[in-house]
């Protein structure tokens, strides 16, 4: 495992910010931190690059424990972060924001060279690496702070937010870019509080209020709060359609006005087409049919809440 964590914990005086946090993260795997303002997302990357101290449990990076002077000397070499605070220098240009951090990692010149434009150039950046940080707009200045998470060749990176407050084509930028990252087999811990972006760049998410409500897949989360039905609309109220699917399948239900039927059958996508079938033979007429329910956004909110079963 790239980052394991073991009961992970932090206090603040009598606050509690994260509490008991559990988990791993697998090399070449990106992995969303998805929770609320205030969830304890940013915290937990500051105790995973060393920066905070830990209250109490255990804190890994490449195998290297994070809490102890030497580890996390070790790890911090394997760890790119953009943090949720850009800090450049503003005077410089961007090849020189870069190239400084390249330095203090102690990347041979060539090498430093070689990355700072692929990196630049990846981002849409490179044209403009000769013009001063302070003058970029928000997120040109986001981007560049990306850019210089890479310079030292990290093996894992921690994004905290990386396309907060970002226009949609510059945040779909970063999305590509964390895809061309995970091509190339790096680890990537995304905190984020857009689910869209977790659903669409996550191998796995965890779901975080101060403790962590979940973890899976996009789909195994969903499947956690198990809302996904067929609903198939008929043209009119029909006595021998419901007759029909009672008999085939369990747990259906018909809304008043007798034109709305729902149920969740195991396979609800798999299942369209057999149900559509079995209407139209039981001389029904379909409106509508399709599956409904459990979005990852609705999951997402009952998980938060601690309503999942
Ligand atoms: N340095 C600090 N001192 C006191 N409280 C803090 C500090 N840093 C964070 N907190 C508190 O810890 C909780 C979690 O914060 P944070 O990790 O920033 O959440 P997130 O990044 O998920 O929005 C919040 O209640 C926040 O106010
Ligand atoms: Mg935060």
């Amino acid at each position: 495992m790239m980052i394991e964590t073991k009961d992970l914990t932090k206090k603040f005086g009598a606050l509690t910010a994260v509490e008991g946090v559990t988990l791993s993260v697998a090399e070449g795997e990106v992995f969303g931190f998805l929770g609320p303002n205030g969830a304890g997302k940013t915290t937990t990357v500051r105790m995973l690059c060393s920066l905070i101290s830990r209250t109490s449990g255990e804190a890994r990076i490449g195998g290297y424990d994070v809490g102890d002077d030497e580890g996390s000397l070790r790890a911090r070499k394997m760890i790119g972060l953009v943090s949720d605070n850009v800090g450049l220098y503003e005077v410089l240009s961007a090849y020189r924001n870069l190239e400084i951090y390249g330095r203090l990692y102690g990347v041979p010149e060539a090498r430093r060279r070689e990355n700072i434009e692929k990196l630049l150039t990846m981002l849409g950046l490179w044209e403009k690496r000769d013009v001063a940080a302070g003058t970029f707009s928000k997120g040109m200045k986001q981007k560049l702070a990306v850019a210089r998470a890479l310079v030292h060749d990290p093996e894992v990176v921690f994004m905290d937010e990386p396309t907060a407050n970002l226009d949609p084509e510059s945040a779909k930028t970063v999305r590509e870019f964390i895809l061309e990252l995970k091509k190339e087999r790096r680890t990537i811990f995304l905190n984020t509080h857009n689910l869209d972006e977790a659903e669409r760049v996550c191998d796995r998410i965890a779901i975080l209020n101060t403790r962590l409500m979940a973890t899976g897949t996009p789909g195994e989360l969903e499947s956690m709060v198990g809302g996904k039905k067929v609903v198939v609309e008929l043209a009119r109220p029909s006595e021998a359609v419901v007759a029909a699917l009672n008999e085939r399948y369990a747990g259906f239900t018909v809304a008043p006005g007798g034109t709305r039927l729902t149920f969740a059958p195991s396979d609800p996508d798999g299942q369209i087409p057999d149900v559509v079938e079995a209407v139209v033979r039981a001389g029904g007429r379909v409106r509508y049919a399709g599956v409904e329910g459990s979005s990852l956004e609705s999951t997402y909110l009952q998980l938060v809440k601690g309503e999942a079963r």
